[in-house]
């Protein structure tokens, strides 16, 4: 592989039907990985990465044109390819909470339930960017202020997100907000991967290991009971590396409540103190070598395993995205938090900093089963 300097390039993307100019800023790490980022929804529409032979395949679900992200049947099944997720990362239960006394109602688009910031959630927002170099990486880093009663939500929040590609091969993901009102707070990012390349097929034989001994049951709507159940001896035992795939079908409620795995798992942290990296995930892909794991200073990551992709959006490598064609590995807080007494609470107080961390990072293996 030819080693080439680290650069970052802005191009147009497209407009908005205000006029709004969309921007791409295309990084590249100088070590055969390259990345564009979109100003629209802080949308990550492309990731490209050598496989143990060295060949270079994109691999993450989404579209070269805006129109991709804003056609009506994107708008109909809402994957949230790609994009940053805000003001709150999976549901709040009937769009409801209360919080110092007074009951907020948020925006309801998941049947009565709020999904991932409502009908217009920071996915769907133009961000301020600029990009940089630095002696950690190249990247950009975007800005957007959700104003007081957006989507329902109390306070005006300052939301800043970093993306960085750095030379080890890793991208590292920085959100940073503030408040001028107390409000619930849980950013991530919704990329869907698939380690074979985009539009490849189905990722089930992808082997995944999850660093979790619990997770959150959830009942038939999604919503977490409250309760963290043991993994063990359940189809959600990734402790060891496993194909998705292999437990997938297995007869189990929950299985059958998240037409596959939609689910959050507690992540382990032995001596880590909440706010410090713990190691999360790690994906490897048989045919290609290619390995992904994630850290995170996140208590959660919900893992989604491509469930109601159905054929009807087609990538940009012109291949149907049919389900299980990708999966999301969504860091995050504990679904409907604000509700839930027993869950690490998301609420960020005036004067607090939102401080929160997340790094993919990218190899290869040759060997399929070492794991
Ligand atoms: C999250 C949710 C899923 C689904 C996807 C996007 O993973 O938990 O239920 O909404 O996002 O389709």
């Amino acid at each position: 592989m030819t080693t080439q300097t680290p650069s970052v390039e802005k191009q147009r993307f497209g407009q908005l039907p205000d006029g709004r100019k969309v921007e791409a800023y295309h990084l590249r790490n100088g070590h055969g990985i390259d990345m564009t980022v979109i100003t629209y929804g802080g949308i990550i529409t492309s990731l490209r990465t050598p496989d143990a032979q060295g060949n270079v395949d994109d691999i993450v679900l989404g579209f070269d044109s805006l129109e991709g992200y804003r056609s009506d049947a994107y708008r109909q099944s809402n994957p949230y390819f790609g994009a940053l997720i805000g003001r709150y990362g999976n549901r709040i239960a009937e769009g409801r909470f209360m919080l110092d006394g007074t009951t907020y109602e948020l925006a309801t688009n998941d049947g009565p339930h709020h999904l991932h910031g409502g009908d217009k959630g920071f996915d769907k927002r133009l961000w301020q960017a600029h990009s940089f170099e630095n002696d950690t990486g190249v990247g950009v880093e975007l800005r957007y202020t959700s104003e007081d009663g957006e989507e329902g939500y109390p306070g005006r929040l300052d939301t800043r997100v970093t993306y960085t590609l750095t030379a080890d091969d890793e991208v590292i993901i920085d959100y940073h907000a503030t408040t001028d009102k107390a409000t619930p707070v849980n950013l991530t990012q919704h990329s869907y991967f698939n380690l074979a390349g985009e539009g490849s097929g189905s990722i089930v034989d992808h082997r995944l290991m999850l660093n979790a001994d619990a997770f959150t049951p959830v009942d038939d709507t999604l919503i977490p009971t409250g309760e963290l159940r043991d993994v063990a001896g359940t189809p959600f035992d990734f402790r060891d590396a496993t194909p998705i795939g292999a437990r997938i079908g297995e007869e189990n409620t929950q299985l059958v409540y998240g037409q596959g795995y939609d689910h959050n798992f507690v992540l382990v942290r032995d001596d880590a103190s909440a706010g410090e990296l713990v190691t999360a995930a790690r994906v490897v892909a048989p045919q290609s070598g290619r390995v992904l794991e994630i850290a995170t200073t996140e208590p959660g990551i919900q893992f989604y395993s491509g469930n109601f992709l159905d054929g009807t959006l087609i990538g940009k490598g012109g291949d149907a995205y049919e389900k299980r064609s990708g999966f999301a590995l969504e860091t995050q807080h504990f679904p409907d938090s604000p509700n839930q007494a027993g869950f690490p609470s998301t609420i960020l107080a005036p004067g607090e900093t939102y401080e929160s961390r997340t790094v993919w990072r990218f190899s290869t293996q040759r060997d399929d089963n070492a794991s």
